[in-house]
């Protein structure tokens, strides 16, 4: 039975030896993805780790077991973050879980429904920020020097040691590294996690070579394509929507170790890299998850990627579902009908025309 990351990867965590406190997170699919691929223009095989599939719809769970985990393990009392939404509910799940209270700090107004509703589902404080993630950061930093409270962003390295058990699973998965890994980047945890956990499966001999990193940043918060901070950061993938990356040092030097490269995608790319992933995959994801498509399909675009690169694997990293205005704001309305057959044949007819090459009703009921 799987029973979460910390009990699958302990001896390659550095965390306290007691009982984790898990959702049994991790485990997600790696999902190949033809269509996709031969719509952006990729020949090699494309694979797809969908992180949207922990228990609380984000890859923020691997980290947040160990991080509660060795918060209980040292006796905090409480824990607290400033988020995009998607630290802050699981934080809040896990909080739960620990039977602690949860402080979360989000930005006024730039949260996305289905975090904030599991965020205050889950029982946590939230404190909703008149300013952006890198203002409510650096108070929650503030906040831990004073208080005795435990802090649970990525600047915590418990959370880095959780995270790095995705890059473990795509290694387990697939039987080796890919050549190249495109994951997008916001606060920069995550992707220094995934290079932290390849180059730990290569020293212990566990794969050959390590894959070369795709960083990509949303065009109206890409600090770590410009090489300086963002004052006002902007983007429709409110997840990433940050200026000033608290880990963006170190995502620098894992993309350059890598022989890699931080890429920036328009928000249109996005979301059209959004529509692509749920019409040709089935996979509804939440925005800032589709900028790792975007980025792909303009590093494909401008030669960045060699045509002999055989496999990309493309990391997923939050479920649509948190997201649901999004998609309502963007896409077409549902057509209304009347509860009659009639009225309900002369709308569904043209729409069977459309899709399947019919001449009588007859032919569609054999
Ligand atoms: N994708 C999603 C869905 C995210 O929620 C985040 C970060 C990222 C990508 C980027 O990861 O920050 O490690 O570079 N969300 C954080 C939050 C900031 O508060 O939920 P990162």
């Amino acid at each position: 039975m799987w029973r979460g990351i910390i009990h699958a990867y302990r001896p390659f965590l550095r965390i306290a030896s007691i009982d984790p406190i898990t959702l049994h997170e991790g485990n997600t699919p790696l999902l190949q993805a033809p269509r996709l691929a031969r719509a952006i223009g990729f020949s090699g095989s494309l694979y797809l780790k969908y992180e949207g599939l922990n228990p609380t719809g984000s890859f923020k769970d691997r980290g947040m077991t160990t991080a509660l985990t060795q918060a209980i393990a040292e006796g905090a009392r409480a824990v607290i973050c400033a988020s995009t939404g998607n630290t802050a509910a699981s934080a809040a799940a896990y909080a739960a879980r620990a039977a602690i209270p949860a402080i979360v700090l989000v930005p006024a107004g730039k949260i996305a429904l289905g975090k904030l509703a599991a965020a205050l589902a889950y029982g946590a404080k939230v404190l909703a920020v008149e300013g952006n993630f890198d203002e409510a950061l650096a108070l929650v930093r503030r906040a831990v020097e004073i208080y005795p409270i435990a802090l649970v962003n990525s600047l915590n390295p418990y959370r880095l040691e959780g995270q790095q058990t995705a890059a473990f699973e795509i290694c387990d998965q697939l039987g080796r590294a890919p050549d190249w890994l495109c994951i997008p980047v916001g606060n920069a945890g995550n992707i220094t996690a995934y290079w932290k956990g390849f180059r730990a499966y290569k020293q212990a001999g566990r794969i050959p070579s390590l894959p070369r990193l795709l960083g990509v940043q949303a065009e109206g918060a890409a600090p770590l394509v410009l090489g300086h901070p963002v004052d006002r950061p902007e983007t429709v993938a409110t997840a990433i929507r940050i200026g000033r990356p608290a880990r963006g040092a170190e995502a620098l030097q894992a993309v350059q170790e890598s022989g890699g490269r931080f890429i920036a995608v328009s928000d249109e790319e996005i979301m059209e890299a959004w529509r692509m992933l749920a019409a040709l995959e089935g996979l509804f994801v939440e925005p800032a998850s589709a900028a790792s498509i975007a980025g792909l399909r303009r590093a494909l675009a401008q030669g960045v990627l060699s045509p002999q690169v055989e496999v990309i694997v493309a990391v997923l990293t939050g479920h649509g579902l948190k997201d649901p205005e999004i998609a309502l704001r963007t896409l077409s309305s549902p057509i209304p009908v009347q509860a009659q057959w009639d009225a309900f044949r002369r709308v569904l007819e043209p729409i069977i025309e459309k899709s399947v090459p019919i001449t009588s009703p007859q032919e569609v009921r054999g």
